[in-house]
């Protein structure tokens, strides 16, 4: 009975594997926002559950490719086998809808309802990865390795945003429990986003938390440019959550920052300027604090995960919305903004302070989405060794000229270049040039 139990186990395992192994073979199919509202606007179930009983196993087993990639130490921590799990069950749930009749009310029901399994599901997913990372941060992790985790957790990221999205627009206009009465939505996305109001509503929900926490916070001025249409709104088609999402975490940063700078001077705080401008291409908004600036050799960090200069947050508070400490906000937020080809930045004056670039396409048909695949490159991205870098690493200490050489550098024919110097043959070319310098 036992032996047949682990038999079967068996089996199911090989025979995940190759659904796995089957379902990366396809790209994913990435969708421009104009092509979800314009299929939204029809809204049909059946073209809908033909298109997510696919394309979701591909994205999943395409990501489940990478995540098998990854050191194994890493891989092999519980809480990425956890996530593992939780993939390996939702793709299998996802499979038992490939041959069924898409004109059976009660199959849609029960896939809106997996649906809606599936993502609860995998709600703590980043949290449950962050942990497993630092657990593989505490063996001591390479910077080959961080190089690959970085480059990992992007897309795993990234993904994670897409399946939320497919599910989120699929339920918000076929779960009837779901549908709110009335309201311009399209699923879940607005197709006339007012970004002035989403960066006052971000505004006032982390000043909350910069007021709970430092019992003050700088002020806000707004200020617009609509290039197109002066006397019309900000209006861009859009899903206001995400928008809202990277302001917070770019109004949190702002803050703490500034009340940081200021605190020390015993001065009152200067406020965040945001400016908003919709252009032809683009819609830009521009966050200004005065909160010291971040030293230019710091700047590439700053988009790594886990890194803050914030002290970690307390554990019993993690889920009360902290207000800086998990490192997160960054490289999650320029996921959010590239996920439709926008982008998002920092520039920073040290001794200043920093501003924040948001860009987003302010054409829907031009915010496509950008979804990583499983392909050859990827695959050497996991491999690779870095070679040698091709840039000479600074040493601490200024070297003395003198002793290095006496010849001003120059490159030998290559039948010498490999041989060596001795002492002995650089002091008499020291003194050789000194002989030339001194005559
Ligand atoms: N506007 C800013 N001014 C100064 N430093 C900043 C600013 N925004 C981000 N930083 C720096 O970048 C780090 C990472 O930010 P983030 O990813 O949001 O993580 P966290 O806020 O949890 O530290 C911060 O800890 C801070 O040192
Ligand atoms: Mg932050």
């Amino acid at each position: 009975m036992r032996i047949s139990k682990v038999f079967m186990k068996c089996v199911s395992a090989a025979n995940l594997t190759r659904q796995i192994e089957y379902y990366s073979r396809f790209s994913p199919s990435p969708l421009s926002i104009k092509q979800l509202i314009d299929f939204g606007a029809d809204a049909c179930e059946q073209t809908s559950f033909a298109f997510l009983r696919h394309e979701m196993p591909v994205r999943m087993a395409n990501i489940m490719k990478e995540i098998n990639l990854l050191p194994s130490p890493l891989f092999q921590t519980p809480s990425v086998q956890l996530v593992y799990s939780w993939f390996s069950r939702s793709f299998t749930e996802l499979l038992k809808y490939q041959n069924t009749n898409e004109n059976d009310e009660n199959i849609l029901k029960s896939f809106t309802k997996t649906l809606v399994g599936i993502r609860n599901r995998h709600n703590d997913v980043v949290p449950t990865m962050a942990q497993g990372v630092l657990q593989f941060k505490s063996f001591g992790m390479e910077p080959l390795n961080n190089q690959n985790v970085q480059y990992f957790l992007d897309r795993f990221y990234m993904s994670r945003i897409s399946f939320r999205m497919l599910i989120n627009h699929h339920t918000l206009l076929f779960d009837d429990s779901k549908r709110p009465a009335q309201s311009r939505h399209i699923g879940s996305i607005d197709p006339n986003c007012d970004a002035v109001k989403i960066v006052k509503d971000a505004y006032e929900n982390s000043k909350l938390l910069c007021d709970q926490f430092y019992s003050g916070c700088p002020g806000l001025e707004i200020s617009t440019h609509n290039s197109q249409d002066k006397d019309e709104p900000f209006g861009v088609v859009y899903i206001p959550s995400h928008l809202h999402h990277m302001l917070f975490e770019l109004f949190k940063n702002a803050m703490r920052a500034t009340v940081e700078h200021h605190n020390k001077r015993g001065s009152t705080y200067p406020p965040l300027n945001v400016l908003v401008i919709l252009g032809k291409e683009d819609l830009t908004i521009k966050i200004s604090d005065r909160g010291g600036g971040v030293p230019l050799s710091k700047i590439d960090l700053l988009f790594d995960y886990m890194y803050s200069t914030a002290p970690p947050p307390h554990e019993h508070r993690a889920r009360a919305a902290p207000l800086a400490g998990f490192g997160y906000g960054l490289p999650i937020s320029r996921l959010y903004a590239r996920y439709f080809q926008g982008e998002l930045n920092l520039l920073s004056l040290e001794g200043f302070g920093t501003d924040a670039f948001i860009y987003l396409k302010a054409l829907s048909s031009e915010s496509v989405e950008r979804l990583p695949v499983f392909n050859r490159t990827a695959f050497r991205n996991y491999m690779d060794q870095p070679g040698a870098d091709d840039w000479c690493a600074p040493s601490r200490e200024p070297r003395n000229i003198l002793q290095i050489t006496g010849r001003p550098q120059m490159r030998r024919p290559s039948h010498v270049r490999n041989e060596r110097h001795s002492p002995r043959s650089r002091s008499v070319n020291l003194k050789q040039s000194l002989h030339i310098t001194t005559t």
